[in-house]
């Protein structure tokens, strides 16, 4: 029996998906009516962010997927009650930036604990995977989804920042992999996508997909960062990733690694593929 929390999120959903067919799996959420999962998932109620609530959910399980976003805080805390519950392989859903300074990490202030999950898992003495993925090629739907679903400019900051995105569908077939398989126990895997892009580029190739002739206008990054805000983003989660993108304006963050090719056994989706499975999250509805 695999155990997941997070599930009825991006990736947690993904890889319910990945093991239904071929495994046990429970999945532990605060809302179980909505959940939404495949017909032969087990769901079952519980936060993991109070671990108090996952004990009937651990109770006889063999593995559990900690997805730092659903745990929290709670990290080593849930970790410790698999333990004690005889639950024998731990694998952390992390982040690439995890060993960057904490106020480094963007995605903290959102309340995600990458760092908090990777360093359970790995000091959990049970079976452990941690994975550490570069950023999620869906980023691309939530900083430019709406301006392209209402034409063909896209305003954003720092044209030529580059990183690897990876395709979610991606890193999910890896997490089962992980969960699954004995060769990458002990292991904190760096995964990204194949190719090294910019935000220009990814904007082109969006394009691309959907043959319409899109056109990327750098804004600076002050007056951008002020209509995140007024749009309803956190102050200092901005400020986080603009500083992010300004310290990698000459040199790409997270170059491509060939982790995931290995993993996989086959190449990882490029950007241009996610791009071509996703034309209609960025055609305008109706
Ligand atoms: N986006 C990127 O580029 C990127 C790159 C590397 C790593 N990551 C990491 O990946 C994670 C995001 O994955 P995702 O996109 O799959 O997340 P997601 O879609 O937001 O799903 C997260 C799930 O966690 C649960 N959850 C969310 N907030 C919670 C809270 N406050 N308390 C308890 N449960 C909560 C929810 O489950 P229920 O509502 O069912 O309880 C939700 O479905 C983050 O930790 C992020 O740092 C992201």
């Amino acid at each position: 029996m695999i155990v997941l929390t997070g599930a009825t999120g991006l990736i947690g959903r993904l890889l319910a998906a990945e093991l239904v067919g071929s495994h046990e799996v429970r999945v532990v959420t605060r809302s179980p009516r909505t959940a939404g999962l495949p017909a032969g998932v087990e769901v079952v109620e519980g936060d993991p962010q109070r671990p108090g609530t996952l004990v009937d959910a651990l109770r006889g399980a063999d593995a559990l997927f900690l997805h730092s976003r659903a745990v929290g805080d709670a990290a080593h805390d849930v970790v410790a009650l698999a333990r004690d519950l005889g639950v024998c392989r731990v694998v952390a859903l992390a982040a690439a930036n995890v060993d960057d300074p904490l106020d480094a990490q963007p995605s903290r202030l959102r309340g995600d604990r990458n760092k908090e999950a990777d360093d359970a898992v790995a000091t959990s003495g049970l079976d452990w995977v941690s994975l550490r993925p570069s950023s999620f090629a869906g980023n691309a739907l939530t900083a430019w989804g709406g301006q392209i679903r209402a034409g063909n400019d896209v305003r954003y900051v720092y044209a030529g920042f580059e990183e690897s995105p990876l395709d979610e569908r991606d890193l999910a077939a890896a997490l089962a992999e992980s969960l699954t398989r004995d060769e990458l126990l002990g292991r904190r895997i760096d995964l990204t996508g194949p190719e090294s892009l910019s935000h220009r580029e990814m904007v082109r190739q969006i394009g691309v997909a959907l043959r319409r002739p899109l056109r990327f206008h750098e804004v600076p990054a002050e007056p951008a960062a002020r209509g995140m805000v007024a749009g309803g983003l956190p102050e200092p989660f901005v400020a986080a990733m603009m500083t992010r993108y300004a310290a990698h304006r000459t040199r790409p963050q997270f170059p491509p690694t060939p982790e995931l090719e290995k993993l996989l056994g086959r190449p990882p989706r490029t950007f241009a593929e996610w791009a071509t499975d996703h034309v209609a999250d960025f055609e305008a509805a109706g």
